[in-house]
């Protein structure tokens, strides 16, 4: 079967502070880091050989997957000195391939979940005969992505940028990030600088009269890139929502690592994720949150669509809704942390501190 380039260098930047120690595909989503999900799937579509194209903390991915042969696959690592783009790091990874010019190679971003059907797009782009082949996807509001407009065959007529004007969505088809080159267009990516594959290479290739085939796959999609989505995504995986062969566990309201704590009493729903050291208290509610390894949640504390760093600590009675708490910050009693909140790994805040609702 076809072999597959990960991308996995990226800053991760809108997900700060999970990223700030850990890349954001290692960031645990139901329990094991995301990038697992990723390798299962593509393993579960016949892929047995799988090149990371690592960059930022490129040296926690070999540590935790080695050779891949728990997994059933062969992986090589290959890391960037200078982050090279989406576009260069698929370059760079190209003398590590087996394939021969004209060989399909699969291509996948490290952030996104989805059911996509792998094995089909590889069908799809044998069928079509295509250069490279896109997973599209359909969203309900395109305005904040790139789109990609195709033809009745499926054939990609243009990458257009953002749309600014109603007049600008002639479609709801975006890039789904993940794709099937040629062997020997890979090879044609200009080496030793930075490169976008979305921005320079697709884009150039259709001037340069190449044939983009797009398939569009209206199964279950998410980019995991905003802390929001991340959650959003481990509790989709908890719950079954998400297809993924490496959950490990039962899918259903809660999962549980083996080596938490949990208070008899404590209400664990919506797809909450806790791992391994983690404690929660009697009374605690914690709903479609991911709870990291080590992290107290105290009693009757509150957990709402959150996500709690390694080893951080949540105070008695406190309010976490929609927030992001980084690795070790520790939140004093009572505070009420909401809308999007980011704290700082590390950062102390004190009893009763931050409210949003007068007192109670
Ligand atoms: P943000 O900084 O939050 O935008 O996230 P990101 O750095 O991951 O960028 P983006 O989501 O656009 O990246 C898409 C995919 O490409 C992700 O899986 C990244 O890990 C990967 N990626 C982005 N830039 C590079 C790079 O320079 N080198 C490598 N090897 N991978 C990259």
């Amino acid at each position: 079967m076809t072999e597959a380039i990960l991308l996995v260098g990226g800053k991760g930047t809108r997900l700060r502070p999970l990223t700030v120690h850990t890349p954001k595909p290692m960031v645990p989503a139901a329990g094991v880091p995301f990038l697992t999900h990723q390798l299962a799937r593509a393993r579960a579509a016949g892929v047995e050989h799988i090149v990371l194209a690592t960059s930022y903390l490129a040296e926690v991915f070999e540590p935790h997957f080695g050779d891949g042969s728990a997994l059933g696959l062969r992986l090589e690592y290959v890391t960037e000195d200078e982050p090279l783009g989406t576009g260069g790091a698929i370059r760079n990874v190209a003398d590590r391939l087996d394939s021969a010019p004209g060989d399909p190679v699969l291509v996948f971003n490290g952030d996104i979940l989805t059911g996509l059907d792998i094995a089909g797009l590889v069908a799809t782009h044998r069928d079509s005969g295509a250069d490279v082949s896109l997973h599209l996807t359909r969203v309900e509001d395109p305005r904040a992505f790139g789109l990609v407009p195709t033809d009745a065959t499926g054939r990609v007529t243009a990458f257009l940028e953002k749309p600014e004007t109603p007049e600008e969505i002639v479609t709801d088809q975006i890039n789904a990030g993940a794709y099937v080159f040629d062997r020997s267009v890979i090879d044609s990516i200009p080496t030793g600088r930075a490169v976008s594959v979305e921005r320079e290479t697709f884009p150039g290739l259709l001037a340069d009269g190449a044939h983009l085939q797009g398939m569009v796959d209206s199964t279950y999609w998410l980019d995991l890139g905003t802390p929001h989505a991340f959650v959003r995504g481990s509790a989709d995986l908890v719950l079954g929502h998400a297809p993924s062969p490496a959950v490990p566990g039962r899918c259903g309201e809660r999962l549980v690592l083996e080596g938490a704590r949990i208070a008899d009493d404590a209400k664990l729903t919506g797809g909450t994720a806790v791992s391994a050291g983690a404690v929660i208290g009697a009374g605690a509610v914690v709903e479609g949150s991911t709870i990291l390894a080590g992290a107290v949640v105290h009693p009757g504390a509150t957990v709402v669509d959150s996500l709690i760093g390694a080893g951080a600590v949540i105070g008695e009675r406190t309010v976490v809704h929609g927030s992001v708490i980084g690795d070790g910050a520790h939140i004093g009693a009572g505070n009420e942390l909401r809308h999007g909140v980011r704290i700082w790994c590390g950062a102390v805040i004190p009893d009763g501190a931050v409210r949003f609702s007068s007192d109670q």
